[in-house]
């Protein structure tokens, strides 16, 4: 059984403007131990895609459609089942993690905590185990750190402190929100690496989400790309980088700096992310889009398997030939 089936998500938020669609009609599968890239500019609707599933939509946020853990269907489980879910099943990183993390906490406590309520540890056997998740982190000298406050980490060991924390209860999923953005180049590097052999370890499956192509290229084996809500392409990692079929991931792909082809200077794609007021009747991507014709203003592409690929899908009318 598929560990995480999505289908027909749908993220709505009531404003005083009227409806925004923030998720649009997305559907994956995520089997144990794989991992899934969301990749997207800002405002793309990742985040929402992810707080959809789990519950975590601001006040004014509906979710319609199916998510289904194991079987299960998980989408608009009351709030003391959703917590159970969030905690032992589907933990989240966030790109602050202070935003996790009690300030006003040691983090043996916030760690003991969950290890007491969740997994009915006692207090003593709980600290053990925080100090060996501290180690598998790599957190140097954990025995001694565990009962610091979470102020008392730099950056990056704060990363590690909440990836040590969601990893508590053995999740069967690991979503990681943009886990890198705010730190250096170098630490970024070293936390994905840290997410890879955590992964090895202890098997779980991770949704990783970024704005970044480069940080999905190391780490994740399909990836989704999404624009404006909805998905534009999806696929094998590694076969969107050889060859993307949608014009906005090549317009991303043309962002990441690459070794293994001579670029003189890494361009963006022009224009801005769509106003999810006022989206185009068509495609998300038209008003960007160089390849754009009367039919993509006016009728929204499906999203289809692509032509002479065997798992490739793209949402695009133009055929693989215009877009050579
Ligand atoms: N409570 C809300 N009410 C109305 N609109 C909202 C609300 N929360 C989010 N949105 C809108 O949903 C859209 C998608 O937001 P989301 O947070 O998923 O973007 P994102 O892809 O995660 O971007 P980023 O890379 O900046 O984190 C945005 O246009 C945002 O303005
Ligand atoms: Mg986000």
């Amino acid at each position: 059984m598929t560990l995480l089936q999505v289908r027909d998500l749908t993220v709505n938020f009531d404003t005083a403007d009227g409806t925004v669609t923030a998720v649009d009609n997305i559907s994956f599968d995520l089997g144990r131990g794989e991992t899934l890239g969301v990749v997207g500019e800002s405002g793309s609707g990742k985040s929402q895609l992810v707080f959809g599933i789990t519950g975590l939509l601001a006040a004014n946020g509906r979710v319609t459609g199916s998510a289904r853990l194991e079987g299960q269907e998980i989408l608009n489980l009351p709030d003391h089942k959703m917590n159970r879910i969030r905690m032992e099943k589907i933990a989240m990183i966030f790109q602050d993690p202070m935003t996790s993390l009690n300030p006003y906490l040691r983090v043996s406590d916030q760690m003991a905590e969950v290890l007491q309520h969740h997994r009915g540890l006692s207090k003593r056997a709980a600290i053990t185990e925080s100090v060996r998740m501290l180690d598998a982190v790599r957190i140097p000298e954990a025995k001694a750190r565990v009962t610091m406050y979470p102020h008392e980490f730099s950056g990056g060991m704060r990363q590690r402190v909440m990836i040590a924390m969601s990893l508590l209860c053995q999740p069967d999923i690991l979503i990681a929100d943009e886990p890198t953005t705010a730190l250096d180049v170098t630490v970024q590097a070293q936390i994905m690496r840290l997410l890879a052999d955590l992964q090895a370890d202890f098997g779980m499956a991770i949704i990783l989400i970024t704005h970044d192509l480069g940080v999905v290229a190391g780490s994740c084996v399909d990836t989704l790309v999404m624009y404006g809500g909805q998905v534009m392409e999806k696929g094998t990692t590694e076969g969107l980088f050889a060859r993307p079929t949608h014009p906005y991931t090549m317009g991303l792909l043309k962002a990441v700096p690459r070794l293994d082809r001579e670029t003189a200077q890494l361009e963006t794609i022009p224009g801005n992310p769509p106003n999810m007021m006022d989206m185009p009747a068509g495609c998300p991507f038209v008003p960007r889009c160089e390849f754009a014709d009367e039919r993509c203003w006016n009728e929204r592409p499906e999203l289809k398997r692509a032509e002479g690929f065997k798992t490739r899908t793209r949402a695009c009318h133009r055929s693989l030939e215009e877009l050579a």
